[in-house]
């Protein structure tokens, strides 16, 4: 029998998807020994698994590795590894001399244990070419659009590496869209160059693919508010909201923070479960 395995940072959407599929979720214990290593058991032999699990944080690599362990030695011979958010993705080739890289490495590791792969909207599509086993990619993008149907006027992105992401979400929705010009400054500072935009009076939301520091979409807020956009509505597939992520956000002015839970937090309002229950 084929059986959903929840990882620890997916507990809700392997909930979802274990509806949209009617699969049963397996019954297994994952838990930390006092020094902090990951320990895990599964209650029940299967023929099949899909494993839902992210490799963002660190502690999910690990944990990953030993799910597909557990299924291998509890009789799954088919084995798809379901990575809602593929941490790791944006190290994604050496930019400079002497770097690992990184999305390449840890696909080698999972790609020992698995079949087949299933991550939605990666940093970039190709690193898909990183596993030695079948790997596909799943968008969020048509439930995000659907999501804002009827709510906002226009679609920015935060820069010109996102704008297909906000021409297909404006192709859903019905309306214009357009990209701003990001300059990154550091790991947390950009800046966003004067660009005239037609936003006054607008509802305008800005869709990218992950918000982690949210120094892009502040930015990208507070210049469209400078430009009288009377609300700004942002979202992404991948909300990591890391340290004061949020505060940032809300202070520059934004009217609604929606994520996926492809990371699942507060902030998910939106399931990727029936684009990757269609591909499945
Ligand atoms: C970068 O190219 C990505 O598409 C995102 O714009 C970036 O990861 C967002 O990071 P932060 O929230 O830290 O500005």
């Amino acid at each position: 029998m084929k059986k959903i395995i929840a990882g620890s940072s997916s507990p809700s959407l392997a909930k979802n998807l274990s509806l949209e599929m009617n699969l049963p979720i397996a019954n297994v214990t994952i838990k930390r020994f006092p020094d902090g290593e990951c320990y895990v058991r599964l209650h029940e032999k299967m023929e099949e698994a899909i494993i839902v699990g992210n490799t963002y944080p660190d502690e999910s690599i690990i944990e990953l590795f030993l799910l597909q362990d557990a299924a291998r030695k509890m009789g799954a011979e088919k084995i798809s590894i379901v990575i809602p958010y593929y941490g790791y993705g944006r190290q994604d080739k050496i930019f400079e001399e002497g770097e690992a890289v990184s999305a390449e490495k840890i696909a080698k590791l999972i790609e020992q244990d698995a079949d087949m792969i299933i991550t939605v909207d990666p940093h970039k599509e190709y690193i898909t070419k990183f596993f030695a086993v079948p790997a596909h990619i799943c968008s969020a993008v048509e439930e995000i659009a659907h999501y804002f149907i009827n709510k906002v006027d226009t679609i920015l992105a935060p820069d010109k590496g996102a704008v297909e992401r906000a021409k297909k979400a404006a192709e859903i929705i019905g309306c214009p869209f357009d990209y701003l010009e990001k300059k990154r400054l550091s790991g947390e500072e950009v800046e966003m160059k004067t660009k005239e935009m037609d936003v006054a009076g607008m509802k305008v939301l800005i869709i990218d693919d992950i918000i982690s520091t949210g120094g892009t979409m502040a930015e990208a807020i507070k210049n469209l508010k400078r430009q009288g956009a009377r609300n700004v509505f942002i979202s992404c597939s991948h909300g990591l909201f890391v340290g004061n992520a949020i505060e940032r956000i809300r202070k520059a002015g934004c009217d609604e923070i929606v994520s996926t839970d492809t990371v699942e937090s507060i902030y998910s309002k939106i399931s990727v479960a029936k684009p990757i229950a269609n591909f499945l």
